[in-house]
Protein backbone atom coordinates (compact mmCIF):
# COMPACT_ATOMS: atom_id res chain seq x y z
CA UNK A 1 0.00 0.00 0.00
CA UNK A 2 0.78 3.49 -0.59
CA UNK A 3 1.76 5.86 1.82
CA UNK A 4 -0.19 9.01 2.03
CA UNK A 5 1.97 11.14 4.97
CA UNK A 6 3.58 14.16 3.15
CA UNK A 7 7.18 14.65 3.90
CA UNK A 8 7.94 16.87 6.75
CA UNK A 9 11.42 18.26 7.29
CA UNK A 10 11.68 19.55 11.21
CA UNK A 11 15.01 22.48 11.80
CA UNK A 12 16.08 24.97 14.09
CA UNK A 13 14.20 28.40 13.41
CA UNK A 14 15.96 29.82 10.19
CA UNK A 15 17.50 33.45 11.04
CA UNK A 16 18.30 35.74 7.91
CA UNK A 17 21.55 37.23 7.59
CA UNK A 18 20.95 39.83 5.17
CA UNK A 19 17.74 42.01 4.95
CA UNK A 20 16.18 44.91 3.94
CA UNK A 21 12.82 46.16 6.13
CA UNK A 22 12.56 49.27 5.33
CA UNK A 23 10.32 51.57 7.12
CA UNK A 24 6.74 53.43 7.75
CA UNK A 25 4.14 51.86 5.72
CA UNK A 26 6.53 49.54 3.79
CA UNK A 27 8.08 48.11 7.24
CA UNK A 28 4.56 47.20 8.50
CA UNK A 29 3.86 45.44 5.23
CA UNK A 30 6.81 43.33 5.07
CA UNK A 31 7.69 42.64 8.30
CA UNK A 32 5.41 40.06 9.29
CA UNK A 33 6.00 38.07 6.19
CA UNK A 34 9.97 37.51 7.68
CA UNK A 35 8.86 37.44 11.25
CA UNK A 36 6.45 34.79 10.45
CA UNK A 37 9.35 32.10 9.47
CA UNK A 38 12.79 33.87 10.67
CA UNK A 39 13.71 34.27 14.20
CA UNK A 40 16.38 36.95 13.76
CA UNK A 41 17.78 38.66 10.94
CA UNK A 42 20.17 41.29 10.37
CA UNK A 43 18.64 44.45 8.78
CA UNK A 44 20.39 46.99 6.18
CA UNK A 45 21.05 50.35 7.38
CA UNK A 46 19.87 51.75 3.54
CA UNK A 47 17.31 53.74 4.24
CA UNK A 48 16.42 57.44 3.73
CA UNK A 49 18.73 59.10 4.82
CA UNK A 50 20.41 56.07 6.12
CA UNK A 51 21.17 54.41 10.03
CA UNK A 52 24.48 56.08 10.53
CA UNK A 53 25.26 56.47 14.09
CA UNK A 54 23.99 54.21 17.15
CA UNK A 55 21.54 56.50 18.00
CA UNK A 56 19.89 56.11 14.86
CA UNK A 57 19.75 52.57 14.83
CA UNK A 58 18.32 52.34 18.28
CA UNK A 59 15.57 54.53 16.95
CA UNK A 60 14.94 52.58 13.85
CA UNK A 61 15.07 49.02 16.29
CA UNK A 62 12.37 51.04 18.31
CA UNK A 63 10.12 51.85 15.20
CA UNK A 64 10.37 47.67 14.01
CA UNK A 65 9.48 46.38 16.93
CA UNK A 66 6.33 49.09 17.23
CA UNK A 67 5.67 47.52 13.07
CA UNK A 68 5.52 43.92 14.80
CA UNK A 69 2.17 42.79 14.97
CA UNK A 70 1.12 41.23 18.55
CA UNK A 71 1.57 37.87 19.04
CA UNK A 72 5.00 37.38 16.88
CA UNK A 73 8.26 37.09 17.76
CA UNK A 74 11.17 38.66 16.27
CA UNK A 75 14.90 40.06 17.12
CA UNK A 76 16.04 42.77 14.35
CA UNK A 77 19.87 42.86 14.54
CA UNK A 78 20.87 46.35 13.74
CA UNK A 79 23.51 47.79 11.42
CA UNK A 80 25.04 50.70 11.35
CA UNK A 81 25.74 52.33 7.78
CA UNK A 82 29.46 53.20 7.11
CA UNK A 83 30.48 56.80 5.98
CA UNK A 84 34.14 58.37 5.53
CA UNK A 85 32.78 60.36 8.47
CA UNK A 86 31.90 57.58 10.76
CA UNK A 87 33.35 57.78 13.91
CA UNK A 88 35.35 54.85 15.52
CA UNK A 89 33.58 55.71 18.93
CA UNK A 90 30.16 55.63 18.15
CA UNK A 91 30.65 52.41 16.69
CA UNK A 92 32.68 50.61 19.66
CA UNK A 93 29.74 51.93 21.45
CA UNK A 94 26.87 50.76 19.19
CA UNK A 95 28.52 47.27 19.67
CA UNK A 96 29.56 47.64 23.54
CA UNK A 97 26.01 47.99 24.18
CA UNK A 98 24.20 45.60 21.76
CA UNK A 99 22.82 48.09 19.66
CA UNK A 100 24.52 47.36 16.66
CA UNK A 101 25.62 43.18 15.26
CA UNK A 102 27.84 44.72 12.48
CA UNK A 103 28.47 47.45 10.02
CA UNK A 104 27.63 47.49 6.54
CA UNK A 105 29.96 48.55 3.83
CA UNK A 106 28.41 50.06 0.44
CA UNK A 107 30.74 51.74 -2.54
CA UNK A 108 29.32 55.02 -2.94
CA UNK A 109 26.84 54.55 -6.02
CA UNK A 110 26.70 50.83 -5.55
CA UNK A 111 23.16 50.16 -5.16
CA UNK A 112 19.96 51.66 -3.75
CA UNK A 113 20.51 54.43 -1.24
CA UNK A 114 24.49 53.88 -1.50
CA UNK A 115 24.99 57.49 -2.08
CA UNK A 116 26.52 58.30 1.60
CA UNK A 117 28.75 55.18 0.98
CA UNK A 118 32.66 55.12 0.84
CA UNK A 119 34.60 56.52 -1.91
CA UNK A 120 37.94 56.60 -0.45
CA UNK A 121 38.40 53.34 1.61
CA UNK A 122 41.53 55.11 3.39
CA UNK A 123 39.08 57.34 5.06
CA UNK A 124 37.72 54.13 7.02
CA UNK A 125 40.96 52.46 8.18
CA UNK A 126 40.21 53.82 11.57
CA UNK A 127 36.98 52.18 11.67
CA UNK A 128 37.87 48.84 10.27
CA UNK A 129 40.52 48.69 12.86
CA UNK A 130 38.84 49.12 15.76
CA UNK A 131 36.09 46.91 14.39
CA UNK A 132 38.98 44.14 14.16
CA UNK A 133 39.85 44.94 17.58
CA UNK A 134 36.74 44.17 19.25
CA UNK A 135 35.51 41.84 16.71
CA UNK A 136 32.36 43.49 15.23
CA UNK A 137 31.80 41.93 11.50
CA UNK A 138 31.71 44.64 8.22
CA UNK A 139 28.57 43.48 5.63
CA UNK A 140 30.47 43.74 2.77
CA UNK A 141 28.28 44.99 -0.69
CA UNK A 142 30.86 43.60 -2.68
CA UNK A 143 30.77 45.74 -6.29
CA UNK A 144 33.10 48.24 -7.53
CA UNK A 145 31.58 51.21 -8.77
CA UNK A 146 33.83 52.50 -11.41
CA UNK A 147 31.55 52.76 -14.18
CA UNK A 148 33.86 51.86 -16.82
CA UNK A 149 34.09 47.85 -15.21
CA UNK A 150 31.25 45.69 -16.67
CA UNK A 151 28.28 45.10 -14.34
CA UNK A 152 28.89 41.28 -14.73
CA UNK A 153 32.94 41.98 -13.53
CA UNK A 154 32.36 44.38 -10.33
CA UNK A 155 31.95 41.61 -7.93
CA UNK A 156 34.87 39.81 -9.04
CA UNK A 157 37.05 43.32 -9.56
CA UNK A 158 36.03 44.52 -5.79
CA UNK A 159 37.48 41.14 -4.44
CA UNK A 160 40.77 42.06 -6.23
CA UNK A 161 41.53 45.68 -6.04
CA UNK A 162 39.04 45.94 -2.91
CA UNK A 163 38.22 43.27 -0.35
CA UNK A 164 42.03 41.36 -0.54
CA UNK A 165 43.67 44.67 0.04
CA UNK A 166 41.68 45.45 3.02
CA UNK A 167 42.22 42.03 4.23
CA UNK A 168 45.80 42.08 4.08
CA UNK A 169 46.02 45.53 5.88
CA UNK A 170 43.13 44.05 8.71
CA UNK A 171 43.62 40.58 8.31
CA UNK A 172 41.71 39.78 12.06
CA UNK A 173 38.69 42.09 10.57
CA UNK A 174 35.65 39.63 10.49
CA UNK A 175 34.09 40.01 7.01
CA UNK A 176 30.31 38.81 5.43
CA UNK A 177 30.87 39.01 2.01
CA UNK A 178 27.05 40.00 1.06
CA UNK A 179 25.05 38.14 -1.54
CA UNK A 180 27.61 36.61 -3.01
CA UNK A 181 27.21 35.93 -6.91
CA UNK A 182 30.05 34.62 -8.96
CA UNK A 183 32.05 31.17 -8.49
CA UNK A 184 35.03 33.71 -7.88
CA UNK A 185 33.48 34.59 -4.92
CA UNK A 186 32.96 31.04 -3.88
CA UNK A 187 36.64 30.26 -4.28
CA UNK A 188 37.63 33.44 -2.64
CA UNK A 189 36.05 32.31 0.40
CA UNK A 190 36.49 29.09 0.20
CA UNK A 191 40.46 29.27 0.47
CA UNK A 192 40.87 31.68 2.61
CA UNK A 193 40.27 29.71 6.67
CA UNK A 194 39.51 32.77 8.91
CA UNK A 195 37.02 35.42 9.59
CA UNK A 196 35.86 35.48 6.20
CA UNK A 197 32.33 34.19 5.14
CA UNK A 198 29.26 34.51 2.33
CA UNK A 199 25.68 35.18 2.23
CA UNK A 200 24.03 33.54 -0.60
CA UNK A 201 20.50 34.82 -1.39
CA UNK A 202 17.34 32.89 -2.18
CA UNK A 203 16.75 34.41 -6.30
CA UNK A 204 20.46 33.93 -7.03
CA UNK A 205 20.31 30.09 -6.36
CA UNK A 206 17.48 29.95 -8.72
CA UNK A 207 18.58 32.64 -11.55
CA UNK A 208 20.87 33.21 -13.93
CA UNK A 209 21.30 35.95 -15.82
CA UNK A 210 18.85 34.67 -18.74
CA UNK A 211 16.17 34.61 -16.15
CA UNK A 212 16.78 38.86 -16.38
CA UNK A 213 16.80 39.53 -20.37
CA UNK A 214 15.89 36.80 -22.62
CA UNK A 215 12.62 36.52 -24.19
CA UNK A 216 11.75 40.02 -22.70
CA UNK A 217 12.70 41.95 -20.20
CA UNK A 218 11.98 41.08 -16.40
CA UNK A 219 12.29 43.93 -13.78
CA UNK A 220 11.31 41.55 -11.10
CA UNK A 221 14.63 39.63 -11.53
CA UNK A 222 16.35 42.67 -11.78
CA UNK A 223 18.68 42.80 -8.04
CA UNK A 224 22.46 44.16 -7.51
CA UNK A 225 24.56 42.49 -7.82
CA UNK A 226 22.74 41.33 -10.67
CA UNK A 227 22.73 37.60 -11.29
CA UNK A 228 25.06 35.91 -13.56
CA UNK A 229 25.71 33.72 -15.97
CA UNK A 230 24.61 29.72 -15.19
CA UNK A 231 27.69 28.25 -14.02
CA UNK A 232 27.75 31.18 -11.54
CA UNK A 233 24.35 30.06 -10.47
CA UNK A 234 25.73 26.61 -10.06
CA UNK A 235 28.43 27.42 -7.92
CA UNK A 236 26.30 29.29 -5.02
CA UNK A 237 23.81 26.16 -4.88
CA UNK A 238 27.21 23.95 -4.28
CA UNK A 239 28.24 26.37 -1.72
CA UNK A 240 24.96 26.04 -0.19
CA UNK A 241 24.25 23.06 -0.10
CA UNK A 242 27.45 22.20 1.24
CA UNK A 243 27.15 22.17 4.78
CA UNK A 244 30.12 24.56 4.59
CA UNK A 245 30.27 26.79 7.72
CA UNK A 246 31.34 29.68 5.84
CA UNK A 247 28.12 30.06 3.80
CA UNK A 248 24.54 31.48 4.99
CA UNK A 249 21.37 32.65 4.21
CA UNK A 250 21.47 36.21 3.80
CA UNK A 251 17.82 36.72 1.53
CA UNK A 252 18.61 40.29 0.56
CA UNK A 253 14.82 40.70 0.49
CA UNK A 254 14.54 43.95 -1.05
CA UNK A 255 10.88 45.34 -1.45
CA UNK A 256 10.20 48.08 -3.92
CA UNK A 257 6.38 48.95 -4.95
CA UNK A 258 5.75 48.05 -8.36
CA UNK A 259 5.45 51.26 -9.50
CA UNK A 260 9.12 51.60 -8.26
CA UNK A 261 10.31 48.65 -10.42
CA UNK A 262 8.43 49.28 -13.43
CA UNK A 263 9.65 52.17 -14.61
CA UNK A 264 12.13 53.24 -17.26
CA UNK A 265 14.80 53.36 -14.68
CA UNK A 266 13.71 50.94 -12.29
CA UNK A 267 15.06 49.56 -8.53
CA UNK A 268 16.99 47.14 -8.07
CA UNK A 269 15.30 44.87 -5.54
CA UNK A 270 13.56 41.19 -5.37
CA UNK A 271 11.41 40.35 -2.68
CA UNK A 272 11.23 36.68 -1.38
CA UNK A 273 10.56 36.66 2.11
CA UNK A 274 7.33 34.99 2.09
CA UNK A 275 8.68 32.38 -0.37
CA UNK A 276 11.82 31.80 0.95
CA UNK A 277 11.75 28.73 2.94
CA UNK A 278 9.71 27.03 0.07
CA UNK A 279 11.98 27.93 -2.71
CA UNK A 280 14.88 26.51 -0.60
CA UNK A 281 13.60 23.31 0.54
CA UNK A 282 13.19 23.01 -3.39
CA UNK A 283 16.42 23.95 -4.42
CA UNK A 284 18.34 21.72 -1.85
CA UNK A 285 15.53 18.61 -2.74
CA UNK A 286 17.01 19.08 -6.03
CA UNK A 287 20.13 18.79 -4.84
CA UNK A 288 19.70 16.07 -3.02
CA UNK A 289 20.93 17.84 -0.12
CA UNK A 290 17.71 18.56 2.57
CA UNK A 291 19.39 17.28 5.09
CA UNK A 292 22.05 20.52 4.48
CA UNK A 293 19.14 23.05 4.78
CA UNK A 294 19.45 23.88 8.68
CA UNK A 295 23.23 24.31 7.98
CA UNK A 296 22.70 26.56 5.58
CA UNK A 297 19.52 28.89 6.88
CA UNK A 298 19.90 27.78 10.70
CA UNK A 299 23.23 26.89 12.26
CA UNK A 300 26.38 28.41 9.92
CA UNK A 301 25.06 32.34 10.58
CA UNK A 302 25.17 32.21 14.14
CA UNK A 303 28.28 30.05 14.55
CA UNK A 304 29.94 33.04 12.50
CA UNK A 305 27.90 35.70 14.60
CA UNK A 306 29.02 33.75 17.91
CA UNK A 307 25.37 33.75 18.63
CA UNK A 308 23.35 30.83 19.93
CA UNK A 309 20.88 28.56 17.31
CA UNK A 310 17.76 28.82 17.34
CA UNK A 311 15.89 26.72 20.32
CA UNK A 312 12.96 26.59 18.38
CA UNK A 313 11.93 24.91 15.24
CA UNK A 314 9.87 25.10 12.02
CA UNK A 315 8.58 21.99 10.02
CA UNK A 316 8.52 22.19 6.30
CA UNK A 317 5.90 19.70 4.44
CA UNK A 318 5.82 19.22 0.96
CA UNK A 319 2.14 18.52 0.12
CA UNK A 320 1.88 20.71 -2.58
CA UNK A 321 2.27 22.48 -5.76
CA UNK A 322 0.48 25.37 -4.35
CA UNK A 323 -1.35 28.60 -5.55
CA UNK A 324 0.83 31.20 -4.78
CA UNK A 325 -0.40 35.12 -4.19
CA UNK A 326 1.83 37.20 -6.78
CA UNK A 327 2.08 40.11 -4.48
CA UNK A 328 1.61 41.43 -0.99
CA UNK A 329 -0.39 45.04 -0.88
CA UNK A 330 1.08 47.81 1.51
CA UNK A 331 0.21 50.99 2.85
CA UNK A 332 3.55 51.83 -0.23
CA UNK A 333 1.91 49.71 -2.61
CA UNK A 334 1.80 46.40 -4.36
CA UNK A 335 4.84 44.62 -3.57
CA UNK A 336 5.36 42.15 -6.15
CA UNK A 337 6.35 38.49 -4.46
CA UNK A 338 9.50 36.54 -6.08
CA UNK A 339 8.59 33.90 -8.51
CA UNK A 340 10.90 31.24 -8.65
CA UNK A 341 9.58 29.98 -11.96
CA UNK A 342 8.68 26.29 -10.95
CA UNK A 343 6.69 24.80 -8.84
CA UNK A 344 6.77 24.85 -5.27
CA UNK A 345 5.53 21.89 -2.94
CA UNK A 346 7.16 22.50 0.31
CA UNK A 347 5.26 25.43 2.70
CA UNK A 348 6.00 26.26 6.47
CA UNK A 349 3.33 24.31 8.88
CA UNK A 350 1.54 26.80 10.47
O1 LIG B 1 18.99 44.63 -5.34
C1 LIG B 1 19.31 45.26 -4.34
N1 LIG B 1 18.41 45.95 -3.63
N2 LIG B 1 20.59 45.27 -3.98
C2 LIG B 1 21.03 46.05 -2.98
O2 LIG B 1 22.21 46.01 -2.71
C3 LIG B 1 20.12 46.97 -2.29
C4 LIG B 1 18.75 46.52 -2.37
C5 LIG B 1 17.73 47.56 -1.97
O3 LIG B 1 17.92 48.22 -0.97
O4 LIG B 1 16.71 47.68 -2.66
ZN1 LIG C 1 20.82 44.14 0.30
Amino acid sequence: MHDATPPRLTIRRPDDWHLHLRDGGMLKGVLPDTARHFARAIVMPNLVPPVVTAEQANAYRDRIMAALPEGMTFQPLMTLYLTEETDPDDVARAHAEGIATAVKLYPAGATTNSASGVRDFAKVRPVLEQMAEIGMPLCVHGEVTDPSIDIFDREAVFIDKILKPIRKKTPDLRVVMEHVTTQNAVDYVRDTPKNLAATITTHHLIINRNHILAGGIRPHYYCLPVAKREKHRVALVQAAVSGDRRFFLGTDSAPHNDPAKLQPCGCAGIYTAPVTMACLAEVFETADKLRQLEAFTSLNGPAFYGLPPNEETITLVKDGPFDRPDRIETEDGPVTIFDPGFPMHWRVDA
